[in-house]
């Protein structure tokens, strides 16, 4: 069943000028990328994106890394497409991706705990609400969207 995910390239990936790089990896992997969009998050928009975050205690890092440049916001489509782009991305921890799964985009495209290039949504309802938080005026999807 084709499914939509919403995919983030991150500071540093964009900063060390490996997006299009990335885009390609994406569209050779059979995703369609169906809206992008550059731009830079304030702090407010970081800290809204990731609110479920907040009072953790990498919460801080995490909003001044995501605020520290421009990043590429991407709607992802693709049978399973949500699950597919977690895997190609690898684990959220760089080390443990070098580690595991050396080919996946968070080990060759991260940098450490924290900055690891790329996020991907986590469940249909993250995805719904992500790539309404990034595209607000993308239809919704009235079959996979349970929102
Ligand atoms: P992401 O998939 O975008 O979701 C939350 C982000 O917080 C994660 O990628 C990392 O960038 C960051 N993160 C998650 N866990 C930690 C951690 N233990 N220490 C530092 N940063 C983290």
């Amino acid at each position: 069943e084709l499914e939509k995910t919403l995919a983030l390239l991150k500071p540093d990936s964009v900063r060390a000028g490996k997006a299009q790089e990335i885009m390609q990896l994406i569209e050779l992997n059979g995703f369609t990328i169906i809206a992008k969009q550059k731009m830079q998050l304030t702090r407010a928009r970081a800290e809204e994106f990731y609110a479920e975050h907040y009072g953790k205690e990498f919460f801080p890092k995490l909003v001044h890394f995501m605020t520290s440049g421009p990043i590429w916001a991407l709607v992802l489509a693709k049978p399973g497409a949500i699950l597919a782009w977690r895997a190609l991305m690898g684990p959220t921890n760089v080390f443990k991706a070098r580690a595991e799964q050396p080919k996946c985009l968070r080990a060759l495209y991260g940098t450490d705990g924290t900055q690891n290039a790329t996020h991907g949504s986590d469940s249909p309802a993250s995805a719904a609400r992500e790539i309404k938080f990034f595209f607000p005026s993308l239809v919704p999807d009235p079959v996979s969207d349970p929102g």
